[in-house]
C-alpha cells in the first residue's frame, strides 16, 4: 500500500504565524508537525510516501525529510499548486499510486493510542473498498461526518449517512484525516467536482464509495486520541497533550525514528547514528531505547 502526506494549503487558519512557515512544520511540542501524520503511516506498516504540499514550501519538506531512506522509507514530493482540496491529492498522487490502493493522511492530524497500531496494520491490509474512521467530538460541524445506524448482532453499524461540515450535524461522529483505499480511489476521484467551498471534497469520494456500499468505518474508541491542529487553539491543545504524556510516561508519541525502529525498517547501528545526530533530549531518547 502507498501513503500520501497532504501538507497543502496556506495555512489561514493560522495567519500570521504561516505567513512566512508551512503550518505543518510548525513544532507540535517537541516534533514537526509532520511526523505525527508520518508515524501514522509507518504505524500501518506503510514505507512507500508521498508527500504533497505547495511550491514555495515544499523543498522545505525534501529538506526536512530527504528521500526518508535515514528512517527506511523511501518518500517523494509532489506539488500542489492551488489548494484545490483534499480529494485532489489522489489526483496528484496518481502516477504515484500506480494502480494499488493507497491511504491519505492530512498533514495537521495526530493520532494515538492503545492498539492504534493494530488497527491501521488492518486497514492497510484492505483489498476492496474504502476505510475510514469515526470518532466523537463536541465540535462536530467543523468536520465531515458520518452518522452510523444501530449496531447488528456481530456488532456492526451501517453508515447512514455523510456529510461535510453540515450546519445541523446529525451526529457527533467526526471522520478523522486518514482514510484507506482500494485501487478504486483514483478513477473515482476524477469524477469529483468541487463542492460548495470550491474544493475536491474527500466526503464526495467518501460517498461514491458508500452508494457502492463499499465503505467500511471503524469507530476509534475512547482510549484513542485524535487531535488536529489547524488553528491557534488546537496546536496548543495538541501540543499540551504530547507535553502531558511524554513528560509523565518518558515515553515520545510519535518520533518516527523509534517506530523506524521498532518496525524493523533500521537496525540498531541505524538507529544509534540518527542518536548521534541528534543532539540535547531526543537524541538521548533515541540512546536510551538501545541501551535501556
Ligand atoms: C478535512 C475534511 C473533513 C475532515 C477533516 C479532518 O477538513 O474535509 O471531512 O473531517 O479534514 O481534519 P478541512 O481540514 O479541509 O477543513
Amino acid at each position: 500500500m502507498k501513503g500520501l502526506i497532504l501538507a497543502g494549503g496556506r495555512g489561514t487558519r493560522l495567519y500570521p504565524v504561516t505567513r512566512a512557515v508551512s503550518k505543518h512544520l510548525l513544532p507540535v511540542y517537541d516534533k514537526p508537525m509532520i511526523y505525527y501524520p508520518l508515524s501514522a503511516l509507518m504505524l500501518a506498516g506503510i514505507r512507500e510516501i508521498l508527500v504533497i504540499s505547495t511550491p514555495e514550501d515544499l523543498p522545505q519538506y525534501s529538506r526536512m525529510l530527504g528521500d526518508g531512506a535515514q528512517w527506511g522509507l523511501q518518500l517523494s514530493y509532489r506539488e500542489q499548486a492551488t489548494p484545490r482540496g483534499v480529494a485532489d491529492a489522489l489526483l496528484i498522487g496518481e502516477s504515484f499510486i500506480a494502480g494499488e490502493p493507497c491511504a491519505l493522511v492530512l498533514g495537521d492530524n495526530l493520532f494515538y493510542g492503545t492498539g492504534l497500531g493494530e488497527m491501521l496494520r488492518r486497514a492497510a491490509a484492505l483489498q476492496r473498498g474504502a476505510m475510514i474512521f469515526a470518532y466523537p467530538v463536541r465540535d462536530p460541524e467543523r468536520y465531515g461526518i458520518v452518522e452510523l445506524g444501530a449496531a447488528d448482532d456481530r456488532g456492526h453499524r451501517r453508515v447512514l449517512s455523510l456529510e461535510e461540515k453540515p450546519v445541523s450535524p446529525r451526529s457527533n461522529l467526526a471522520v478523522p484525516g486518514m482514510y484507506f483505499y482500494d485501487r478504486q480511489a483514483c478513477e473515482l476521484a476524477r469524477s469529483l467536482v468541487p463542492g460548495p467551498r470550491g474544493e475536491l471534497e474527500i466526503t464526495d469520494l467518501n460517498q461514491l464509495y458508500l452508494d457502492r456500499s463499499q465503505l467500511h468505518v471503524e469507530v476509534f474508541g475512547r482510549g484513542t486520541a485524535w487531535l488536529d491542529a489547524g488553528t491557534h487553539s488546537s496546536l496548543l491543545a495538541a501540543a499540551n497533550f504530547v507535553h502531558a504524556v511524554q513528560d509523565r510516561q518518558g515515553l515520545m508519541i510519535c518520533c518516527p525514528e523509534e517506530i523506524a525502529w521498532r518496525m524493523g525498517f533500521i537496525n540498531d547501528a541505524q538507529l544509534a547514528r540518527l542518536a548521534a545526530e541528534l543532539a540535547a533530549e531526543y537524541g538521548e531518547y533515541l540512546r536510551h531505547l538501545l541501551h535501556p
